[in-house]
């Protein structure tokens, strides 16, 4: 699997992660057991007991630490075995993996670098539920497919055209026309103007054209988030296409964050939220949307799946590039080039 190491990568919402209710999750290959303690602190550890690789996510919480109940060894957050049940002597290796882990943005973020180096200044800024602007509902879908093929599709949007005509319905626009494109230090940022349509099915609070805009960072490692905003017919000419302000929207305006975990070789979690800003919608409008999301989101699963199929049938497979693929080519090279930077650290290191 070629993903940057150092990273933030979703491994649950918050709400998700009961207390002393330990969680497993695969993540880059990676069995990890992530726990909440009643004080409420985190730890991640690697899910597989070093006595006889059982996991430890059916372990039992005992204050900050996690005993794996096939033969009671207890485990202390740094992953330390500091009790073995009927022997004095605890030889030095017994200890697994521990994970930095960090709760941020409705989100439970797990760093897969050395935890040493684990930075939270990298944590993606997404919107989660306790910002007071947004309205959001959340939902979670696993993929039979390899990450890197739904970060694709989430860096050219001109699949809407055709994957989401029946869901979106966004029209020809997507197809067409291409996003300013620009690149930043661990992303891409896509912004565009629909001039004159009636904008997103979900959205939709008039048949009236208007001018819509939208932006987006697609972020290290796979994180992407979005507002989006309707404008009165002639703005993006009278900005000469230039970002609006959020404030001037009449209608419309709303956030998504979306994450993509790659779990296994060909197995993925994406997670996501999205929602009105309360100034543009409430409840009633925030479930409309993720009723629409729910089929679109169903919609990609279907064709990248398939895709996935295809690909694994074919001897040597090529893709050939198109003009819509400049934002594809931009992060994947970016992430090329992280994975180069930390590989070239691990020989120096060695
Ligand atoms: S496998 Fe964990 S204590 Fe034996
Ligand atoms: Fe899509």
């Amino acid at each position: 699997m070629n993903y940057v190491r150092n990273a933030w990568y979703v491994a649950s919402w918050s709400q998700d992660l009961d207390t002393e209710k330990p969680f497993a999750i695969t993540i880059l290959g990676e069995r990890i057991v992530i726990w909440r303690t009643a004080e409420g602190s985190l730890h991640a550890l690697e899910d597989r007991c070093v006595h006889r690789l059982a996991p430890l996510s059916l372990g039992r919480c005992e204050g900050e630490r996690l005993r794996c109940m096939y033969h009671g060894l207890l485990f202390n957050p740094d992953g330390e075995v500091v009790e073995i049940p009927g022997q004095e002597l605890i030889p030095a290796t017994a200890r697994v993996k521990h994970y930095a882990v960090v709760e941020r943005h409705s989100w439970i973020w797990v760093w897969m670098g050395d935890a040493r180096a684990a930075d939270p200044a990298l944590i993606p800024p997404a919107v989660g539920f306790d910002h007071p602007d947004y309205v959001l509902g959340c939902g979670q879908l696993d993929y039979a497919a390899e990450a890197r093929l739904i970060n694709d599709n989430l860096l050219d949007f001109s699949h809407l055209t055709y994957v989401h005509a029946n869901s979106f319905g966004t029209g020809n626009d997507f197809a067409e026309r291409q996003p300013k494109i620009t690149m930043l230090a661990r992303g891409v940022r896509f912004e565009r103007w629909i001039r004159g349509g009636i904008g997103n099915a979900a959205i939709r609070v008039s048949e009236e054209p208007m001018d819509r805009w939208q932006s987006y960072d697609f972020l290290i490692p796979g994180v992407l988030l979005m507002w989006s905003a309707g404008y009165p017919l002639g703005t993006a000419e009278a900005l000469d296409y230039q970002q609006p302000r959020q404030e001037d929207a009449i209608t419309g305006l709303n956030f998504t964050s979306q994450a993509v975990t790659p779990m296994g070789e060909k197995t993925a979690r994406y997670f996501f939220s999205w929602g009105p800003h309360r100034r543009h919608g409430d409840e009633q409008m925030r479930d409309n949307m993720m009723k629409v999301a729910g089929q679109a989101f169903a919609e990609d699963k279907v064709m990248i799946e398939a895709q996935q199929r295809v690909i694994d049938e074919t001897a040597s497979p090529q893709i050939m590039p198109t003009s819509h693929d400049r934002g594809v080519t931009l992060f994947n090279g970016l992430v090329r080039k992280l994975v180069q930077t930390e590989n070239a650290g691990a020989r120096d290191a060695a």
